[in-house]
This record gives C-alpha cells, structure tokens and sequence, in this order.
C-alpha cells in the first residue's frame, strides 16, 4: 500500500508540499474543483431585482451565469445561443432577457421568445436556442449553484447549529462589500482562515475579543466550523434552548465549505469571503457584508474585520514567497490547533489521488 501524501493521523501528518502553491501544473488541475457547488446570491439580493447576474461565479470558474426571479428563482446561462453574447450585464427588474447585440429575447424561464431577421431560418427556433440551466439550492435564504454533478452540501449536519441565525432576514449591504487582491495561492488563504492559531500572533485586536483558549474547530465532509468564545462582557449570541452549544459564550461561528466560500456569522449577521484563484500566487477575496442588527454591527468580534483582513492578507503574503524557498518543502500540524488545515489538505490530497 502507497503511503498517503497526507496522514490521516494530525500526530505524524506533514503538511502540502510547497508545489501545491506554486506549481501551474497543480493550480491547473485544482481548477476543477471550483465547479461544483458556488454561492450565488442571498434572498436579499433578489428583493428588487428580476435579473442578477452572477458576476462572481464567472470570476471564479469563467462560467457567465444569471439567477432570474419568477414564481421562482432559476440559475441558467448568461450567454446567449446566437453569437455568444453575455445577456445580463448588470441587476435589473426587466421581464424579459434582451440580448444587446442582435435583440434576441428570452423570457425568465430561459425559453426563446423572438429575434429578428430569423423567418427564413428552418427547424428555428429549436430546444437549442433556449438557455440551460443550472442546479440551484436554497438554504436559509442562501442560493447555491454547480456546475457538476456534486454531493449535496452538508446543510443538514450544520443545521441544529446554524438554523437559528435566521439567516433569511438579513440584508445585504454594499457598503460593506470589498474585493481585495491578493499576492498569494488561494489555498493559503483557505489555510490561514482555517486555523486560530495565528489569532494571538497576528490579531491583537480581535485575541482581545475572542476567548482564544475556548477556541473550536470541527471537521465535517465538505467543510470546517470553527467556533469563537467571547471574552467576558463582550457580545455574545443569544442561544435558544436545546441548541448544542446551549449555556456558552459564543461570538462567531466561521464555516468555511470547500472549496473557497467562507461565512462569518456573529450577533449583528453574516460576512462572506469567496476565494477566487487567478493565478500560482495571486488571488482575490470577495469579502460581503449581511446585516440583522446595524447597531450590533459595530461590537464585538466582528466589528474590527478590515484590520483582521488585512492582518491576514499581509502574512498569507509572506508565506507565499517562503514557498518558493529550496529549502523549505512541507511542515507538521499542530494536533490541537491545526485540524481544519489537515482535513482541507486531506480533501486536497484524495483528489489528487483520484486524478492521478
Ligand atoms: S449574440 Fe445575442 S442576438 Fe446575437
Ligand atoms: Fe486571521
């Protein structure tokens, strides 16, 4: 029996090697794994629009993708069947999709409606010319959409945890929505928000808000949670009876899905970081912001998430070009801090095994 790039046991386990963040043939073929389920968009971002392209998912995967509202809400194509031309440009609450090169118009369900100059076009219009469409998934207000055929996400095990929230209610806010560009391989990012470890060393401000040795991480199939405690008198969740983590302090819960979709909750609502890889060693953050309590928005640990990110971008940075080092090719996990990187880099592993 081959040994396993990555050991199931964290104990004896040495982490990626350094070509998994450097090496174009690796990025390459990890750029798979962006096809399968994606956040699109939440309940609040459809409120007054028919029409949301999702600008992100092509970023993310090069698939030009639209959600439209009707009855219901449908995921489908973004390109149209003439020539090829991107149909949604940007959010609107039009009844029709137009096509803005040569006019050709589909209804919200994706069916062909008409074009002109096409009369004399035989065995038109056919299935062909209507959008396809794409898988969607809705949990809490949160649509999902994929590419592939994929397991479905792991919402119920979470959901004892997560139900409460009441995610629905919340409403996006713009003005708290970044997108920061960042020199490094998106797997660093992934690593770095997968562990607590680094919060005394590189986040002074929110180690004073969270409890560090409370700190918790578990692992699941398709993800991590990781779970703050509030220092004494700082802002807390008010848990309801009979929820699992009933009579604690808690200040956020970060759940991270692989592959690249990460969500904060805390008392005053959601933030989302997506991961969007570009290239070896260059990646974005699409950071937005989704807000229950305004007021509460401004305490606590998730008050200070423009210091925290830039903290963590600045270090992601630097690990990056120790990657490239001759020297230095893999490390050990911390058993007791590090289990969310060794479940990440050992769903990274089984893949490549599979690939191979
Ligand atoms: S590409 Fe859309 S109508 Fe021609
Ligand atoms: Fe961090």
């Amino acid at each position: 029996m081959s040994e396993e790039l990555i050991d199931p046991d964290i104990r004896v386990a040495r982490t990626l090697p350094s070509v998994f963040y450097t090496g174009q043939g690796e990025f390459e073929e990890l750029k798979s794994v962006f096809s399968g389920w994606q956040f699109a968009a939440h309940k609040s971002e459809l409120e007054s629009v028919t029409i949301q392209p999702l600008n992100h998912i092509e970023d993310i995967t090069g698939e030009s993708m639209v959600l439209t509202k009707t009855d219901e809400v449908r995921c489908m194509s973004n390109v149209c069947t003439h020539r090829g031309m991107r149909l949604a440009i940007s959010e609107c609450d039009k009844k029709t999709l137009q096509c803005a090169y040569h006019g050709r118009t589909f209804d919200l369900k994706g069916n062909f409606r008409n074009m002109p100059e096409f009369e004399q076009a035989t065995n038109f219009p056919s299935k062909k010319d209507d959008l396809p469409q794409f898988p969607i998934e809705e949990y809490l207000g949160m649509y999902f959409t994929s590419q592939s055929d994929c397991e479905p996400l792991p919402w119920g095990a979470l959901k004892p945890r997560l139900d409460f929230l009441n995610i629905q209610s919340l409403k996006h806010d713009p003005t708290r929505d970044r997108d920061h560009q960042v020199s490094a391989n998106w797997m660093l990012y992934v690593d770095n928000y997968l562990e607590g470890f680094h919060i005394p060393f590189v986040h002074p401000e929110l180690n004073q808000a969270l409890d560090y040795s409370g700190y918790i991480t578990e692992t699941f199939d398709g993800g991590v949670i990781q779970i703050g405690k509030a220092v004494e008198g700082d802002l807390k969740f008010d848990l309801p009876p009979g929820h699992p983590d009933e009579g604690q302090d808690i200040a956020a819960y970060y759940l991270w899905l692989f592959p690249n979709m990460m969500f904060n909750f805390y008392p005053w609502g959601m933030s989302l970081n997506l991961v969007v890889p570009v290239s070896t060693n260059k990646c974005r953050i699409l950071y937005k912001g989704y807000v229950g309590d305004s007021e509460l928005a401004e305490q606590g640990a998730g008050s200070i998430l423009d210091t925290v990110e830039i903290q963590d971008q600045e270090i992601i940075e630097m690990v990056q070009k120790g990657m490239y080092s001759k020297v230095y090719d893999r490390g050990r996990y911390s058993p007791t801090r590090e289990q969310g990187v060794h479940h990440f880099h050992r769903i990274i592993s089984n893949l490549n095994k599979v690939n191979k």
